[in-house]
């Protein structure tokens, strides 16, 4: 797999305020040349797999476009080459174990990118969770989805207390101590494993480790690389043999360990044999694991340095790798600075690490080669189906990242409700707008491109005194992937799966809300109770024209700028002209003297922003792009039953922006609005099978737009015969 020059210039001019892109560049250029030259026999190979399948894939494009004049569905194969599944082949699934408990994931995230990047073989990922680690854990792997990669996930949190008692004052805390119980919590299927720190950056095979359990004697099941620096020769510390070992990596002959020793015995007496004369463990489960090998050195096997390059200011670590970097095979950021270092060659590491950031994970998608019999990759395209690129846009699993950063809102009550909107990095601003008007917990789906991330991150933290301060936003990533749609309705149930309130107000973000508008929903759900009686809460909406005029806060004050009969005012419903369906049913003309919510008709086309408990249905992911994305999900709620409420003092107003690219393409193309048109009459035939409602969703513009759609698929036809 090699780093594609356009993600990598993506990444590098679009931001200069990174800083030195130059020199940036240079780095990527002696990385990706150093690991070229690092390869080559791989290469070989691995060339050798690529050809084979871009001569296929050129023969199935040829394939495609013969077919796709014709009603034929084409079934493509792509034929990868079969290697056994062996010890010591590609083949052999490797075993890497990680404590992954708290704010974890994003952490280790370029981590894994860069383990991923290099390896060949199967891995299994053995993650240590808890609660909220194992959700987002899942969540990402099931949507990464990548080839020959498992996971499984082991809830720690109960056994917690089995290392609590150890007095710690290492930074990661409790967590770095659960290493010590890898050995129970690991299942006894599981012979060996590689346990990984969360912050390494791989420039090597990992299945070089891995070869490392086939050298161990008898004696030896645990597998370590010296601490560069001259921490344990300090006498006041824990006992060590010589230098005493890193635990950054460690191999762990698990088998051994249950078959040879009383794994728990050893650490309990190591910890209370020091701890008389010693108060705590400075280093966590390091401190542990040197005592006792301080007592029983047969037990390690010594791994030559470059496997764990120690990134700590006190280290040695240009003893290990001299005068050349090439020898490196894994950094470690164990400084607790950890990316912040000071030592000589810092900006060739962090620029490495910072490329591992960039490093566009889809990349990783891609499938080498076959391992065993059992799997057969087939895609399947309907190539007479107008709608193919709306198809293709569904069907795409879209790696998610939830709750990239910290939420720690937790204070709920029956009445809580939380915003619910979904974005491009280029509403970034919008979102900064909204959440000052906006003080409850908020919910945020973002889609965007690894190199965007630290941008993100960046906009977060240091540029926006808003956003910097609260900690009731969950932000969800979701990562771009070639598709000629916008998958508005996959971010819009991304954010709506991960609330924590029972009520969410589905809303977009170029809205800004009037003022108090979330106290406003609570006292309303309080009073109406929407769920007991299948009722969602309608917040009637406004636009302004105005870029630069403030909208309006208040209803008075509302009222006093709305345009319509004789007043010149600069609000209006939302769309009124250009697409009055979507909101008319609101009915604003009663809006403006009501005082008590009142119930209104589903009409069709109607969708307007709703608060509505979260056990709602999801959006329908067929629609992507512009069009029918919302409505649909309104007639679903309209099918199920739901009855439509319209508070009469909450609103919100849409400020002007730019028009979308989808909406462009709307305007432009008369294949996508054909194209909608039969997604539409599919939707309602499905809802129809559902549910038993008939709607009379279909206009006369549609029915012209499926005719035209039967005849171009006739057409087709006879033009292939
Ligand atoms: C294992 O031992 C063999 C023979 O001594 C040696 O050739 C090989 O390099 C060793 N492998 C590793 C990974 O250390
Ligand atoms: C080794 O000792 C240093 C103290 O300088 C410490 O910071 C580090 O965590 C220790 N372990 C390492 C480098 O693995
Ligand atoms: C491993 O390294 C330590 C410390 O340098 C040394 O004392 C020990 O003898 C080595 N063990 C083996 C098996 O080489
Ligand atoms: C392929 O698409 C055409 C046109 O939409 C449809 O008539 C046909 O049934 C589809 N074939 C399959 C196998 O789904
Ligand atoms: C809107 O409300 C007004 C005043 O209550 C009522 O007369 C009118 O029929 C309503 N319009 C619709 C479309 O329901
Ligand atoms: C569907 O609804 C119709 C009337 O609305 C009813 O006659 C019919 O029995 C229903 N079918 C099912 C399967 O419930």
């Amino acid at each position: 797999m090699i780093l594609k020059p356009k993600n990598v210039l993506s990444c590098l001019f679009l931001r200069p305020w990174l800083g030195v892109p130059f020199g940036i560049w240079i780095a990527v250029s002696v990385v990706y040349y150093w690991w070229l030259i690092s390869r080559i026999s791989v290469l070989e190979t691995q060339n050798k797999v690529f050809k084979t399948q871009l001569r296929l894939s050129q023969s199935a494009l040829r394939q495609m476009s013969i077919d796709s004049a014709g009603v034929v569905d084409s079934a493509t194969t792509y034929k990868i080459p079969v290697i056994p599944d062996a010890v010591g082949t590609v083949c052999e699934t490797i075993h890497v174990a990680l404590v992954c408990m708290g704010k974890c994931m994003r952490l280790i995230t370029p981590m894994l990118k860069s383990l991923l990047h290099h390896r060949q073989n199967p891995i299994h990922f053995h993650f240590i969770v808890d609660g909220s680690s194992q959700h987002i854990t899942e969540t990402l792997f099931d949507t990464w989805d990548l080839p020959d990669v498992k996971y499984t996930c082991y809830n720690a949190q109960n056994q917690l207390i089995q290392v609590r008692w150890v007095p710690n004052t290492h930074y990661s805390g409790i967590y770095a101590l659960v290493k010590l119980l890898f050995p129970n919590i690991l299942p006894s299927t599981l012979k060996q494993v590689i346990v990984l720190d969360s912050d390494l950056t791989f420039l090597f095979d990992i299945a070089e480790l891995w070869a490392m359990f086939r050298n161990m004697t008898n004696d030896q099941f645990i597998g370590l690389v010296e601490n560069e620096s001259d921490w344990y020769y300090d006498g006041k510390k824990w006992p060590a043999l010589g230098r005493g070992y890193n635990t950054g990596i460690m191999l762990l002959d698990l088998h051994k360990i249950r078959a040879n020793v009383d794994w728990k015995y050893l650490w309990h007496d190591a910890v209370k044999s020091n701890l008389n004369h010693l108060k705590q463990t400075t280093l966590a489960d390091q401190d542990v694991i040197n005592a006792i090998i301080k007592k029983n050195p047969e037990f390690v096997y010594n791994i030559s340095c470059q496997y764990n390059v120690q990134m700590s200011t006190k280290t040695l670590a240009k003893n290990c790798y001299g005068e050349d970097t090439n020898n490196i095979k894994v950094i470690h950021w164990n400084s607790p600075g950890k990316y912040n270092i000071r030592i000589r060659d810092a900006d060739f590491f962090r620029n490495i690490h910072q490329s591992y950031v960039n490093f566009d994970g889809n990349l990783l998608k891609e499938k080498l080669h076959k391992c065993g019999q059992s799997e057969i990759v087939t895609y399947k395209m309907n190539h007479s189906d107008l709608c193919i690129s709306f198809r293709a846009a569904q069907r795409v699993k879209l790696r998610t990242h939830i709750y990239y950063m910290d939420y720690t809102y937790t204070n709920i009550d029956n009445f809580d409700v939380t915003l619910v909107l979904q974005l491009s990095m280029d509403r970034l601003q919008f979102l900064e707008r909204l959440v000052k008007y906006w003080e409850g917990p908020l919910s945020a789906a973002i889609y965007l491109s690894d190199c965007e991330v630290t941008k993100l991150e960046s906009f977060i933290r240091d540029w926006s005194d808003t956003l910097s301060t609260r900690r009731n936003i969950g932000y969800h990533l979701v990562f771009k992937h070639d598709s000629v749609h916008y998958p508005v309705n996959y971010l819009r149930n991304v954010a709506l799966d991960n609330v924590n309130t029972p009520y969410v107000f589905l809303m977009d973000a170029d809205f800004v809300p009037m003022a108090g508008l979330y106290d406003h929903l609570r006292s309303a759900i309080k009073l109406i109770n929407p769920y007991a009686q299948k009722k969602c809460l309608v917040v009637a909406a406004f636009e302004t024209q105005r870029y630069r005029a403030s909208p309006p806060r208040n209803k008075p004050a509302l009222l006093a700028r709305l345009s319509g009969g004789h007043s010149a005012g600069d609000v209006a419903p939302f769309r009124a002209r250009e697409w009055p369906k979507g909101h008319r049913a609101t009915n604003y003309t009663k809006w403006v003297t009501a005082t008590a919510p009142y119930e209104v008709e589903w009409q069709s086309d109607y969708e307007p922003y709703l608060v509505v408990h979260r056990s709602v249905p999801k959006y329908d992911t067929r629609f992507s792009g512009f069009g029918w994305n919302k409505v649909s999900h309104s007639v679903e709620l309209r099918a199920q039953g739901y009855r439509a409420v319209v508070l009469p003092d909450a609103f919100v107003v849409h400020t002007p922006h730019a028009p979308s690219p989808d909406i462009t393409a709307f305007r432009a193309n008369p294949h996508y609005r054909i194209c909608l048109a039969l997604l539409k009459q599919e939707f309602m035939d499905d809802l129809k099978r559902k549910y038993n409602v008939t709607f009379d969703e279909q206009t006369k513009q549609d029915s012209i737009y499926v005719g035209q759609a039967k005849s171009l698929i006739l057409n087709q036809a006879k033009d292939s015969n």
